[in-house]
């Protein structure tokens, strides 16, 4: 099944290290980031998992919940989560689905077969509070994911999701942020009393809102 943005996120019910999971559930009111792996015990997976430990509360901090998949089953998770914590300093501190049946994969459309017919691909899902997608990435299984990028994101989600604004390229938390285009100029100052510049009529920019 393909997700777009703006569908609700799948629902389902999985076996987890940290227990049994019904997804929407777990998620409350708060947002959520759920990841795929290829596979367990393998050194991009081992590095991507640990980081993930490493930044759990900085994720905490924004209100995302975490939650990793991969299609290897339950004891083999436990075993290699002893592996990630020693070789990556760190406590694995978030749930990883054990989805040998592949549920969650399939509906998440996380097996790309013409990558590779069995493992997943390195996807993200990143889900509002209104349980709808707000963020789609993949990956190729050689290549870890950027977990800076992945907190800048969130930060941009959870700002445009409550001011008509937009975040430009390289945008990071705290910069300056573009007036969205549904604005009319002449509403800008009372909407953004902090002042904003008009760089081109359909280019205006303001300092970052909640700062
Ligand atoms: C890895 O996590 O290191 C990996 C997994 C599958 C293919 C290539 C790399």
């Amino acid at each position: 099944m393909t997700i777009r943005l703006g569908d609700i996120a799948p629902d389902f019910t999985a076996e987890t290290t940290e227990g049994t999971i019904n997804f929407h559930e777990w998620l409350g009111d708060g947002w959520g980031m759920l990841f795929s792996h290829p596979a367990d015990y393998t050194p991009v997976c081992t590095t991507e998992l640990g980081r993930t430990a490493q930044l759990k509360d900085r994720f905490a901090e924004k209100n995302v919940k975490v939650l990793a998949v991969s299609v290897d089953g339950l004891a083999s998770h436990k075993d290699w989560i002893k592996d990630i914590n020693e070789t990556q300093n760190t406590t694995v501190n978030f749930p990883i689905i054990a989805d040998e049946d592949r549920n969650v994969a399939t509906l998440y459309d996380m097996i790309h077969p013409n990558a590779d017919n069995t493992l997943t691909v390195r996807s993200v899902f990143i889900i509002g509070p209104d349980k709808k997608v707000k963020l789609t990435l993949t990956y190729p299984a050689s290549t870890g994911r950027n977990f800076d990028e992945l907190l800048r994101v969130i930060d941009s989600l959870q700002l445009t999701a409550n001011y008509s604004v937009a975040t430009p390229a390289d945008w990071k938390d705290g910069e300056d942020v573009v007036v969205s285009p549904s604005i009319a100029t002449e509403d800008i100052p009372e909407k953004f009393p902090k002042g904003h510049k008009v760089i081109k009529p359909y280019l205006r920019t303001t300092p970052q809102p909640n700062k």
